[in-house]
């Protein structure tokens, strides 16, 4: 048996397969941690699976090169945004005329009203539209809003799902085990640090996800006080975990049937898995989403849209930069490029040529791997084979210490996959040559993991 791009011999093995070394990134590592707590921005670009983070000095397309001249084919896509790869051209340029004029006004402009329009045409939900500079902002923006229009105060979040990093946002984000997580019926509020108000999850009901039953049941005894519910249409943060046929569908007709707002989180699906995110994807629409990430292909930026009348109900959306012409100018131009025909078919291709050459480095050694592409992303674990349904499962099934072993194999031989998560993100720089490399790597890497290399 052969993998799909499977190398010819030990010496080509030898030739492709130099180990990096990385002395660079360990010394800024060191130096960091005297300036920074941790020695990172945020407790996210430091992997579990190694003591310091990989340093860059600058991406290209799909690859990144860090501070140590070392190439890397990259799926990290600096968590999502890098949709078009790095330092994408028209966006680039974009940016560089809008300085020419200013980078910020605090003022309205002729191009938020262009993006406003444009917004509103390509979004199936977004009757209005209005802007952050962040994931994590917009999403608090979004239950302030849905609490204001429906005069109630709980929200529904899933097990799992993360939606940023407030303190109301980062309640039962991960877990590792499922005791931790406590009784299904009932689960446990997990505050995620330290530091996070006692009571942040005190307006939040918890439940697993993809569940239509639990949720009826939730709905029907306490929707006079549920605000919304708020959820990521293909659950990305962890597992990722696809929605069950027919779920976003229920879950729309009981929020409808409940008098409770549906709130789409799209920061990772916006503009990736569709140019209308999952909400055109799915065919579900949502009174409420939010977007950030791809939707500026590496500037800082936060859309929250939504039906006229919940957005225009009063509730101011502040901020300094809110709308700020740089972020402006950046989502304009990647909304462009997206929109040249063929953008998510190349998307697809990308990543079901990974999916096959993955299920065939499955047979070959022998070990279960779940692979699946939908739009920009890529999703691969180890551990089983068939969709799972909800946190709870995934964390009894996945094999975590394994894809960590992959994922730390991989990045000796230059291919970066993301820490933990197995939500690998595909952009529009990737190639077929990509992926012959990153599965060349991988057979290897899972001949090492797997015990012993072994010849075709
Ligand atoms: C689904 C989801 N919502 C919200 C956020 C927060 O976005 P940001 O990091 O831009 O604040 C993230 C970030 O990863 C996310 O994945």
């Amino acid at each position: 048996m052969s993998a799909p791009f499977s190398l010819s011999g030990r010496r080509e093995v030898e030739e492709l397969m130099k180990k990096y070394h990385i002395c660079g990134s360990k010394i800024l590592h060191e130096d960091l941690k005297k300036y920074m707590p941790g020695g990172v921005s945020s407790s996210f670009h430091k992997p579990q699976y190694r003591d310091y983070p990989l340093a860059i000095d600058y991406g290209k397309g799909s690859k990144l090169y860090d501070v140590d001249g070392n190439e890397y084919i990259d799926y990290i896509g600096g968590f999502g945004p890098m949709i078009l790869g790095y330092a994408p051209k028209a966006v680039n340029e974009a940016v560089e005329e809008q300085l020419k004029y200013g980078s910020h006004f605090s003022s309205p402009t002729l191009s938020i009203l262009e993006l406003c329009r444009l917004l509103t045409e390509v979004i199936p939900s977004a009757e209005m539209v209005s802007f952050q500079n962040s994931g994590t902002e917009a999403v608090m923006q979004a239950l302030r809003l849905a609490r204001a229009y429906t005069g109630k105060n709980k929200i529904i979040k899933f097990e799992g799902q993360y939606h940023g990093w407030a303190d109301e946002e980062k309640i039962t984000i991960s877990a590792s085990s499922v005791e931790e997580l406590g009784d299904r019926e009932n689960p446990n509020r997990i505050l995620h640090t330290r530091g996070m108000r006692p009571d942040s999850a005190q307006w939040l009901y918890i439940a697993p996800w993809n569940d239509l039953d639990y949720l009826e049941k939730l709905m029907k005894e306490h929707c006079h006080e549920i605000a919304a519910v708020i959820t990521e249409p293909v659950m990305c943060d962890s597992g990722p975990i696809l929605p069950r046929p027919g779920f976003l569908e229920g879950l729309r007709e009981l929020t409808l049937k409940y008098g409770i707002l549906l709130i789409f989180d799209e920061v990772i699906t916006g503009f990736r898995v569709a140019l209308g995110g999952a909400q055109e994807y799915y065919h579900v629409t949502p009174e409420l989403s939010t977007f950030a990430k791809a939707v500026t292909a590496g500037y800082p930026f936060g859309v929250i849209a939504g039906k006229k009348e919940i957005m225009d109900g009063g509730v101011p959306s502040s901020g300094t930069f809110n709308g700020n012409p740089v972020g402006v100018a950046a989502a304009l131009a990647t909304i462009q490029e997206l929109k040249n025909p063929g953008t998510y078919r190349h998307l697809e291709e990308i990543g079901n040529a990974l999916a096959d050459g993955f299920q065939k480095l499955a047979v070959k050694y022998g070990i279960p791997i779940y692979t699946r592409a939908v739009g920009g992303i890529f999703i691969l674990y180890f551990g089983f084979e068939e969709d799972v349904l909800d946190y709870r499962e995934w964390l009894e099934k996945a094999d975590v210490k394994f894809y960590e072993r992959f994922v730390k194999g991989c990045e000796k031989y230059g291919v970066r996959f993301t820490d933990q998560r197995g939500r690998e993100y595909i952009s529009t720089a990737h190639t077929m040559e990509d992926v012959k490399r990153t599965l060349q790597i991988a057979d290897v890497v899972l001949g090492e993991i797997t015990e012993g290399y072994r010849e075709d």
